[in-house]
């Protein structure tokens, strides 16, 4: 694919335009790019997930943050560069539940937020009403903010307090179903992803909801189900012998279903 454009969002947070024909591929929210690092010494590809697509473009979007060596040679790169791209891969968020008047929460935190952006476009296309709960480390580092607010509610929370509710995307989660009464009214569905610490509380809270999915993050070395450098235990084997493969088989999982 080629990098038509590449801009910084915030301290370490970098968002990637990319233009191909793959994009015709890209389907689903919450399906990921298992993307070549454009340096010799650098074997593996970077998973990431797919932020924005526009197939009548014919172009997509990621949003990344720098972490190491791989994330910080794509932040050095520019418009005109090509990168050599596999995907789209994983399952993707299952919306056929999904029905006109619906609401739906979509709780992200950090860098799990940007899979969410398609998902919450796809949902507001299908008539539903998505609600968003979202967290950051701080008011510094955050991103998408007017473009999450432009397709519905948000509710914002950061670690330091700087910006919205004080503390992390669980306590927001757990002081909003307190005050709204959640046994009462129930979303007609969930969708999560974020860090581990996160996905448990949603996976707590929602242990009971029959539509609750969340997506996982786990590292990845051929991102095609081959090598099993991805696998998580099933909840309920009791031989905790059983496990699923996170790239093909996920990341995204029904709550309950995987040891997170
Ligand atoms: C399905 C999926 C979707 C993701 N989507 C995003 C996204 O949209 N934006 C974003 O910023 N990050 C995302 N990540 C995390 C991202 O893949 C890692 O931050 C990135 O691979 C780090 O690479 P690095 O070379 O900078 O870091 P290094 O630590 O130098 O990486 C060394 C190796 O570990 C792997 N690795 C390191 N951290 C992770 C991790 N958290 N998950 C998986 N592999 C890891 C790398 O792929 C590489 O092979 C996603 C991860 C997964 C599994
Ligand atoms: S990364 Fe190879 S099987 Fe999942």
């Amino acid at each position: 694919m080629t990098i038509t454009q590449q801009r910084q969002l915030a301290p370490r947070i970098y968002e990637m335009t990319l233009s191909g024909h793959l994009v015709q591929e890209m389907k689903k929210s919450g399906q990921f790019l298992h993307i070549r690092v454009p340096r010799e010494d650098m074997l593996l590809r970077r998973p990431i997930s797919i932020n924005h697509i526009d197939r009548e473009a014919g172009t997509c979007r990621i949003i990344y943050r720098t972490e190491g060596e791989g994330t910080k040679v794509f932040a050095q790169l520019q418009a005109g560069e090509q990168l050599d791209v596999l995907g789209p891969l994983g399952n993707g968020f299952d919306l056929s539940q999904i029905q006109a008047g619906d609401e739906v929460y979509i709780i992200g935190g950090g860098i799990g937020i940007p899979p969410l952006y398609e998902l919450s476009r796809r949902i507001l296309a299908l008539g539903a009403v998505p609600i968003h709960f979202l967290g950051f480390a701080s008011k510094e580092v955050m991103y998408y903010t007017e473009e999450f607010k432009a397709l519905g509610e948000c509710r914002f929370a950061t670690d330091d307090g700087s910006f919205g509710v004080h503390g992390n995307v669980g306590n927001l989660l757990l002081t909003a179903l307190a005050a709204e009464g959640y046994g009462d009214n129930p979303p007609a569905a969930v969708f999560a992803c974020g860090n581990n610490g996160m996905l448990k509380t949603v996976d707590q809270l929602f242990s009971d909801h029959p539509n609750a999915q969340i997506s996982l993050e786990s590292r990845m070395a051929c991102g095609i189900g081959a090598c099993y450098a991805c696998v998580c235990h099933i909840a309920d084997d009791e031989t905790g012998q059983k496990s699923v493969k996170v790239c093909d088989q996920g990341p995204i999982f029904p709550v309950g279903k995987v040891v997170i």
